[in-house]
């Protein structure tokens, strides 16, 4: 049976989707892929192409058990770091050996401690809730002229406004729009989930 009340918990506290998180971190790399979650390695390939993964940093914000970072790290990326709110998601992230270290953050609070040169954050702004001051935090990390990454709910794209939250970044020079995708498959197999697709969106920072 599916993991029930996922699709509804985006509204919650910090603390308790670190308890979700920390709760699920055994189970959770077999549960998602039964549920059809293909958003880590369309992530990566679509990060390809856009810097440069034998050489450039990259932080996976929101990086939970490292299934972004291990489809990056076959696509040849090498210089990835994580940082999540879960430590018990970083612990298994860790062991994975993917990620050169992994930090305990809360984008939720920012700002946080990290500079990098390109940012993918997959499956983690439904827990973010201020998507304009998220989106700065992200373009502040990265080095001028980098790519950002990010995934949102079709349901929560709309219900945030997050279109309004991108222009504006572009409008004041903070970063150009490159791609928002059309709406793509999130959980297929699961229930909760029918009619909630997601958008891949790609941005360059000036
Ligand atoms: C659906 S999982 C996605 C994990 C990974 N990116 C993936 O695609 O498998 C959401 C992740 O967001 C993390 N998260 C939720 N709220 C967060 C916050 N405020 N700051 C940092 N990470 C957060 C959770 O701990 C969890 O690991």
């Amino acid at each position: 049976m599916a993991r029930e009340n996922l699709s509804g918990q985006y509204a919650s506290d910090t603390a308790t989707i670190r308890a979700l998180y920390d709760d699920w971190a055994p189970a959770y790399d077999g549960e998602i892929e039964g549920y059809g979650y293909e958003a880590p390695a369309v992530a990566a390939q679509r990060m390809a192409g856009l810097a440069d993964p034998s050489n450039d940093r990259l932080l996976d914000v929101g990086c939970g058990t490292g299934l972004v970072g291990k489809a990056l790290g076959d696509l040849g990326w090498r210089h990835v770091e994580g940082a999540d709110v879960s430590e018990a998601s970083l612990r298994i992230a860790s062991t994975a050996q993917t990620y050169r270290a992994v930090h305990t953050a809360d984008f939720n609070a920012p700002p946080t401690p990290f500079d990098s040169g390109s940012l993918v954050c997959v499956g983690v702004m439904t827990y973010l809730a201020d998507v304009e001051e998220v989106c700065r935090e992200f373009a502040r990390i990265v080095a001028p002229g980098s790519p950002i990454l990010l995934t949102q709910r079709t349901d929560l794209f709309e219900a945030r406004e997050t279109q309004a939250a991108f222009d504006a970044l572009a409008a004041d020079g903070t970063w150009d729009i490159l791609d928002i995708s059309d709406p793509m498959p999130y959980l297929p197999g699961h229930e909760e989930y029918q009619g909630i697709d997601v958008h891949y969106c790609v941005f360059r920072s000036r």
